[in-house]
């Protein structure tokens, strides 16, 4: 996929936005060459909402329980994406199942953050799932949304060991310093472009250093 024109962002959150923090955070940083053209809750008391005014940005609410339909609050979503010209958008903490309408707007635009290693321990509460396993490394996902829950093209994985003595609240803690590094460096993979989705594969654009092997 080329390098897209539309570095202009819109993210969905539900509650405290760390994540949504983290993209803001890169964007001044300068690690990542973005805009965020809106944050959309579902949730009026979401924190996040709070996080992206104090950074000067559009912040909106758009509560699911005024549409009578999922169809009709994902194209809800897609009116006010698209009237700002949001070219990808980035699900950050946003609790509620995206459908057909949605994905149809954004086709391969639609990003999600998982805090485990998919395609383990998908769907609510993926960190208690992955203590109660007892698995030893668990982590975070970044995914292409497609139909199936936490089931696209991965994009990103970063891993971190699962100690003795976790908790669900420990662990989380632990992947959410990789989520905070993960997202930002996936989104600006996606808006620089090269890459391709080959079957169930995200592959990667070839980085300057291997192109030249
Ligand atoms: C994160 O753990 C993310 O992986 C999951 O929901 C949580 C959102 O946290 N999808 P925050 O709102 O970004 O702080």
């Amino acid at each position: 996929m080329p390098e897209s024109s539309n570095r202009r962002v819109g993210v969905l959150i539900s509650g405290r936005g760390t994540n949504l923090q983290a993209l803001i955070d890169a964007i001044e940083a300068r690690r990542l060459n973005a805009t965020i053209a809106v944050v959309i809750s579902n949730r009026a008391d979401a924190a996040g909402l709070q996080r992206a005014r104090a950074a000067g940005i559009e912040a909106i609410t758009l509560p699911h329980r005024a549409y009578a339909t999922r169809d009709d609050y994902d194209r809800a979503l897609v009116k006010e994406l698209q009237a700002r010209d949001a070219g990808l958008v980035c699900l950050a903490g946003f609790m509620r199942l995206v459908g057909e309408p949605l994905i149809a707007a954004f086709p391969n635009r639609i990003l999600n953050i998982h805090p485990s290693l998919l395609p383990a321990f998908p769907g609510l509460d993926a960190q208690k799932q992955a203590i109660e396993y007892g698995v030893k490394v668990s982590g975070v996902t970044v995914h292409l949304v497609t139909a199936e829950l936490d089931g696209g093209p991965i994009i990103v994985q970063r891993s971190v060991p699962v100690m003795p003595g976790d908790t669900a609240d420990t662990l989380a803690a632990r992947i959410l310093e990789q989520e905070h590094l993960a997202y930002p460096e996936a989104v600006q993979m996606i808006l620089d472009g090269g890459w391709r989705v080959d079957g169930r594969r995200f592959v990667a654009a070839k980085s300057p250093t291997s192109a030249a092997t």
